[in-house]
């Protein structure tokens, strides 16, 4: 069982998905929630107390309105690798993002994972479903983990994919 949360702390503005065995969001965007969809990440990583509650990226539960960014590290088996996917995912985001203010969504990933892909991810938000309310270009970044995370071990719980997140994404929702 990860940390209970019995009541929304409105000072935590950022939200990361699919934590998994990582902690992404709490080291590099403090006052974050680490949330995951797997109840059993705790056998699986050996420890989950770091989760703060369980849920589907694409079905939070979480207030509208709630969250500056929301973060993404190494999504894998949610994300914008197909169309559905694509959509269900950019609206229950855009339904937690705070009205009034920019919101963003940052993803960190390696360009050969399906799931967040640069190209994909503007395929799917520009070309397949149009969506509205982001700035243009979306912007992608190079990045290095060990300069621009320094101290953050990724995790890989599959095998298969790379070790090493090479991209970051940063989408700017204006709602
Ligand atoms: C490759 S792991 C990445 C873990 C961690 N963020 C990292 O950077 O090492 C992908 C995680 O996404 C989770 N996941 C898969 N589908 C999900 C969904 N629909 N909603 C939330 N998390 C999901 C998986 O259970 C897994 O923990």
């Amino acid at each position: 069982m990860g940390k209970m949360v019995r009541k929304d702390d409105d000072s935590f503005s950022n939200i990361e998905l699919g934590a998994g065995c990582g902690n992404f969001g709490e080291q590099f965007h403090p006052k974050c929630y680490l949330t995951e969809e797997d109840i059993n990440v705790g056998a699986r990583c050996g420890n989950a107390g770091h989760i703060h509650f369980y849920c589907s990226a694409y079905a939070t539960g979480c207030a509208e309105n709630r969250f500056d960014t929301v973060i993404m590290s190494n999504p894998h088996g949610y994300g914008f690798n197909d169309v559905s996917n694509a959509e269900r995912l950019i609206e229950e985001l855009y339904r937690i993002l705070r009205t009034g203010a920019i919101g963003k969504i940052i993803i960190v990933c390696n360009d050969t994972n399906r799931f967040c892909s640069p190209d994909r991810v503007i395929k799917r938000l520009n070309d397949d479903l149009g969506f509205v309310h982001i700035r243009r270009p979306i912007m992608v970044e190079n990045i290095n983990p060990a300069v621009d995370y320094p101290g953050f071990e990724f995790r890989q719980t599959n095998g298969i994919l790379p070790a090493f997140p090479n991209k970051r994404i940063t989408i700017d929702v204006i709602k």
